[in-house]
């Protein structure tokens, strides 16, 4: 699928092999060449655009003041400065090219939080590798990706980007994704090297508001923050984008404990920092810097490599350095890990490694035969999530009317999700087209918008701030719900297609609110008045609060934002051609107010238990407690059954491990795959612990009246804490283990560690 094309190589410097002996000697000869001008321009991250137009980058390119391009996406333009540097530069330092390639570059697959429902480590290793395939295409180097921050607040819109509440899952993927996409190199044609982000805890801004501070312990941070970072880090990714919060009131870019520390003595990291989107002028914001000057000082000597997108850097550096208070030792450190990266990148082999000889660039950037429509629908079913199917409402017949009505049912732009990199709304198959792809001539498919995605003009227009990205219906809201329920009332099925619009999960989109806007309510309402079958299918890019509406639908699929193909994948599942099997990686909660829930609380001295209410136990008096839908929760069109846990020793010896088996029945009449889930509970410790915490996963499928034996092996290091001494220890004691079908419902067993 992903076959290597040759690549003629027209060496710059000569054959440099990928080894660290090579590298250390190539780049400590070419640091001696440099003038300082030329180090400091090494450290320059820049766009093209209004404020750096291509010819004020030419200039730039000529004299050496620039080290790497973001945001430049096609072969051609990548080219022509590439060969500018080839051209008009001193010591012809190939520059680097950088991307969000989030979830997709051309091919668009679910956003990652829906690649993180399908608990399924084969699909992120398909999206990592056609993404980075087609970076490569375009002649890309490197992604900002994969996010891996821990969040356990849905107000917070970047939730999207990430793979949830947990850290084992979040570790998992974050790993299948950095080795999916640098592969053996990012050398080699058609891998690119990863950036993984946001270092560090980004997603514990308080209240969910973004870019706001976070404040933590270090065990927290280090037990349940930090891990995704480091499992990325281990898999070889060699950039770190550092975050733009302040962590316990140090702003990451001014974190000399967190980016030398932590990340280099004490994690062994070898590639390169690059600051967040203006990061370094906002450390005067923050509060810790005077003044620019003192802003480049505090970023360099606190160990930011790159400056991403403003001119601080190369506008006092020169003068820190002459006045002593920054060393050039420190410019070259910061220069050796850039030159670093490059000389991985094979840049130095053949700075066009990524782009081909020329003459063969796509004639069509947006070409059909460039996508991966085929791996995209794969992964956009596994990434829906079943959330309610009352009297087997789903799936549905393909035959009969089906309503389709919803402010997303037709929308090309909001199923892309948000980062959705070089993608093309109008390649994208919205949930009508899918529908009407899957029936074909055998149903009648009406559909109506029935409502925008919102009502309200402040929020319309912070959606088109940028792009025009939503379009508002002019009719009246009475008018359009009218024209819905015309509809609605003389078909067999609703199937409303209702949520967020993409620019409500994204980047600077927090939300006090999550459940569905209004207009969207008001819809909802009428179309339950008509006493048809309502299938909700939802669109949107954090967990939502939907009592109301879980009451409301006969059947609800959860489906994220799912990409180029995701109307398409939508359909597989709606009429049974592919049996749900998505998992939820966070938690639903039942209303904001019970914001932060997670699954892995800690233990409190008053639990709350809902057969024997107590007032004095920790719950809240005017709502049930717990979320409306828990972690790793989600339906099939078959049923499992687990049998009890089988355990192959009751005592675990610290240097041993035991296996805890489960036996799991498709009972049902469909086949299916789902995914089993081990979670573990120290019983008692020093600290408090979680409540339990997932520490294995199994996705796997069983024909109709299948069985088969799970079994997860655990050992020590699964059992393994940071105690109020920051050691990292596991404790002699009992631990319960937990192997369910989501997080709240598991068959249970208890072992000792000796
Ligand atoms: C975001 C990063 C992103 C960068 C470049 C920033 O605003 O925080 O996640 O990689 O922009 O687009």
């Amino acid at each position: 699928m992903l076959a290597c094309q040759p690549v003629i190589a027209e060496t710059l410097f000569g054959h440099h092999p990928l080894t660290a002996q090579a590298r250390d000697a190539f780049v400590n000869d070419l640091i001696k060449k440099m003038t300082l001008d030329e180090k400091i321009g090494q450290l320059r991250l820049i766009s093209v655009g209004p404020d750096n137009p291509k010819q004020a980058i030419r200039e730039m390119i000529k004299k050496g003041q620039v080290g790497a391009i973001f945001n430049t996406v096609t072969r051609p333009d990548i080219r022509e400065m590439q060969d500018q540097v080839m051209q008009l530069s001193r010591l012809k330092i190939p520059l680097f090219f950088a991307y969000d390639v989030i979830h997709g570059q051309r091919t668009v697959f679910p956003i990652t939080l829906g690649l993180a429902s399908s608990w399924d480590l084969d699909a992120v290793s398909t999206v990592g590798r056609i993404s980075a395939y087609e970076a490569a295409d375009d002649g890309l180097n490197m992604t900002w990706a994969p996010m891996v921050d821990i969040t356990r607040d849905p107000r917070w819109g970047r939730v999207s980007e990430g793979f949830g509440e947990d850290t084992y899952l979040t570790s998992q993927m974050g790993r299948a994704m950095v080795l999916a996409m640098q592969g053996r190199s990012p050398a080699e044609r058609y891998n690119v090297m990863t950036s993984v982000k946001h270092f560090a805890a980004y997603g514990a801004v308080e209240g969910g508001r973004d870019y706001n501070s976070v404040d933590m312990s270090l065990q927290r941070l280090f037990q349940d923050y930090l891990p995704g970072y480091k499992a990325a880090l281990d898999a070889g990714s060699g950039g770190v984008m550092v975050a733009l919060n302040s962590l316990n009131g140090v702003p990451a870019t001014a974190d000399s404990w967190l980016l030398k520390d932590v990340l280099r003595s004490s994690w062994g990291f070898k590639g390169i920092t690059i600051s967040d989107h203006g990061a370094i002028k906002e450390l005067m914001q923050h509060g810790v810097a005077s003044d620019p000057r003192d802003a480049v000082r505090i970023a360099i000597t606190s160990g930011v490599n790159m400056s991403m997108s403003d001119e601080y850097y190369s506008n006092y550096l020169p003068g820190l350095v002459k006045s002593g208070a920054v060393s050039e030792m420190e410019i070259d450190d910061a220069v050796r890990h850039v030159l670093n990266v490059k000389y991985e990148m094979g840049l130095f082999n053949d700075p066009d490694s990524h782009l081909g000889p020329k003459g063969s660039d796509p004639i069509n950037t947006n070409a059909e035969s460039r996508l991966h429509r085929p791996q995209a629908r794969d992964v956009a079913r596994k990434s829906l999530v079943l959330l309610k199917n009352r009297l087997e409402t789903l799936p549905l017949k393909k035959s009969g009317t089906i309503a389709v009505i919803g402010p997303l049912a037709d929308s090309k732009r909001d199923i892309m999700g948000s980062w959705s990199a070089a993608g093309v709304a109008g390649q994208s198959i919205t949930v009508l087209q899918g529908i009407r792809n899957a029936v074909g001539d055998k149903a009648v498919v009406r559909f109506q918008k029935g409502a925008n995605v919102t009502d309200n003009n402040g929020i319309q227009a912070f959606l088109n701030l940028y792009e025009h990205a939503v379009s508002v219906d002019p009719r009246p809201a009475e008018k359009m719900i009218d024209d819905a329920l015309a509809i609605a009332e003389k078909s067999d099925v609703i199937v409303a297609v209702v949520g967020e619009s993409q620019g409500m999960a994204h980047e600077a989109s927090s939300r006090s609110d999550i459940t569905l806007p209004p207009s969207q309510r008001r819809l909802l309402d009428a179309l339950k008045t008509t006493g048809k079958p309502l299938v909700m299918v939802l669109m949107n890019g954090r967990p939502l609060a939907l009592v109301k509406e879980d009451e409301q639908a006969d059947a609800i699929l959860e489906t994220w934002f799912s990409g180029t193909e995701g109307g398409n994948a939508i359909a597989d599942v709606l009429f049974g051609d592919y049996n749900p099997s998505g998992k939820l990686p966070m938690s639903f909660p039942r209303s904001v107010g019970q914001i932060p829930i997670y699954y892995n609380h800690l233990q409190t001295g008053r639990p709350y238990d809902f057969q024997h209410p107590n007032k004095y136990t920790s719950h809240y008096y005017d709502a049930a407690n717990g979320p409306l839908y828990p972690f790793g929760y989600g339906l099939s069109y078959t049923r499992f059954t687990l049998s009890e846990v089988r355990l192959s020793s009751k005592n675990l010896a610290r240097n041993g491990s035991i296996n805890a088996s489960v036996t799991v029945t498709n009972s049902g009449k469909r086949d299916g795959a789902t995914v089993i889930q081990l979670y573990l509970h120290d019983q008692t410790a020093s600290v408090s612990r979680p409540v339990k915490e997932l520490k294995g996963f199994k996705r796997i499928f069983l024909k109709a009246g299948e069985s088969q034996t799970v079994t997860f092996p655990i050992a020590i290091n699964a059992l393994k804490f940071w105690n109020a001494h920051m050691q990292y220890v596991a404790e002699p004691g009992k631990f319960d283990v937990m192997i369910g079908l989501d997080s709240a419902r598991t068959k249970n067993s208890v072992f000792t560690l000796l």
